[in-house]
């Protein structure tokens, strides 16, 4: 079906560092030669900007083309409507890469002017609201206008490769799928580090911090896939409800056993001396769904901190004769899976040492980027690696009483030193 996609947001850094690129190669592999682009700005735009991160700088030619509108006024929508003038066999995916406190409005006067036909998808970026009431009000605003079917609610840690293969191997394999309960599982520990620091995004950073950044998507979307019961007939459908069970039998977060942090310079960074917002935390949740009772579960994120690197960490139980087992989803970079064993260190003596098992892909595997992925299953209707606005809710509802508490009470915010480990924070 003929596709225009409609992308508000399009001169920012989202728009330029990843649609445009993943866009590229999407329409490399020469499968979606009928999708046309329409760019929303508020200001003239240099073209050759848009494709800074793209390697081929031409590849929109005679696809893309530029509205310029106020987003503020009604009446722009209505000629937007006309511009885009959408023929009932094609289709327009809107997709919203605009920080959360503008979405509302665009998507009333989107819908008022029309632009909410049966044809029509609208996307939206995390975060969803920052908090549970914002976001309650944000879905049900939405669900005046566009019906749920029509909704498309982007976490792209769902849709990155080695996120879908947690569900693969645990589907797939023996090896994983008998071992998947707290019979055998001593703890999960989820963490994404990242070296870059907030990246001169001080005003979208001092509105929402790693809890809301990180932790309320990505990480509770990475947990529900490993948490989640894994349906016989490997249907991707019935997977945002599987996800959604999974974030239903977690207890909410306590403040107590979260810590935040922020570092060095951030404050100067962002203009703001008294900024308590966090660009480091980590959340201890458990489930009490029975197979789950007892394993504790941590959430770690952080900026500016020695590497990157996003891992999910199974520690298996140790036995009287058996040492634990470390099972490691390399979800980026250098995606793959490593078990660490206990093998006999070559030489003479019987010593043991540990050694990793590892599933790598070969160096020349292209793995899609997340948002290739997302922009497809969106053309397609694919809607398995989107987030319901059941989960959406759940996850803030999860994380609430650590949001109520740091708002009203302040509690400690240590100060870390840029190039800092995990570890060294969480001394
Ligand atoms: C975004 C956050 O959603 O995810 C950023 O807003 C973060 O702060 C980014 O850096 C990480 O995504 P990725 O795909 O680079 O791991």
């Amino acid at each position: 079906m003929k596709t225009k996609l409609l992308i508000f947001g399009i001169t920012g850094d989202l728009g330029t560092s990843r649609l445009l690129p993943a866009l590229e190669q999407i329409i490399s592999t020469g499968d979606f030669e009928d999708v046309s682009v329409i760019g929303v700005s508020r200001h003239a735009v240099n073209l050759p900007d848009l494709f800074i991160k793209c390697t081929n700088k031409n590849f929109l030619d005679n696809k893309l083309s530029i509205f310029e509108m106020d987003l503020t006024q009604l009446e722009e929508y209505t000629k937007l409507k006309d511009y885009i003038a959408l023929n009932d066999d094609e289709q327009l995916i809107i997709y919203l890469a605009v920080p959360p406190q503008t979405t509302s409005q665009i998507v009333d006067f989107l819908g008022v002017a029309g632009i909410n036909t049966p044809n029509v998808k609208i996307l939206f970026e995390k975060p969803f609201g920052v908090d549970l009431a914002s976001a309650t009000q944000l879905i049900e605003h939405t669900a005046v206008h566009y019906k749920e079917e029509q909704t498309y609610r982007i976490d792209h840690y769902l849709a990155k490769e080695m996120a879908q293969n947690i569900v693969a191997f645990r589907a797939r394999n023996a090896l994983f799928n008998d071992i998947w309960s707290n019979l055998f599982i001593e703890s999960i520990e989820i963490v994404t580090s990242e070296k870059i620091d907030i990246e001169g995004r001080a005003q979208f950073y001092e509105q929402t911090g790693a809890l809301r950044d990180v932790v309320q998507g990505h990480l509770v979307q990475l947990l529900a896939l490993t948490l989640m019961d894994i349906p016989q007939d490997l249907d991707w459908e019935k997977m945002p409800q599987l996800r959604l069970a999974s974030l239903e039998h977690l207890h909410l977060a306590q403040p107590l056993n979260v810590v935040r942090a922020q570092y060095d310079g951030y404050r100067e960074e962002v203009g703001n001396p008294n900024s308590m917002v966090e660009t480091f935390v980590s959340l201890d949740l458990c489930s009490h769904q029975h197979h789950w009772m007892g394993v504790p579960i941590r959430l770690i994120t952080g900026k500016a901190l020695n590497e990157t690197t996003t891992e999910i960490r199974i520690r298996l139980k140790k036995t009287e004769a058996a040492q634990s087992n470390c099972l490691i989803f390399r979800i980026q970079p250098n995606e793959g899976i490593d078990i660490e064993l206990f093998a006999k260190k070559p030489g003479y003596n019987r010593e043991f040492e540990a050694r990793n098992l590892s599933f790598n892909y070969p160096a020349d595997t292209k793995i899609p980027d997340a948002y290739e992925q997302v922009i497809v299953d969106a053309i397609s209707s694919q809607k398995s690696l989107f987030a319901t606005s059941d989960e959406v809710l759940q996850s803030w509802r999860i994380l609430q009483h650590v949001q109520d508490e740091w708002r009203e009470n302040e509690p400690e915010l240590k100060i870390y030193p840029k190039g800092s480990t995990v570890d060294s924070i969480l001394a």
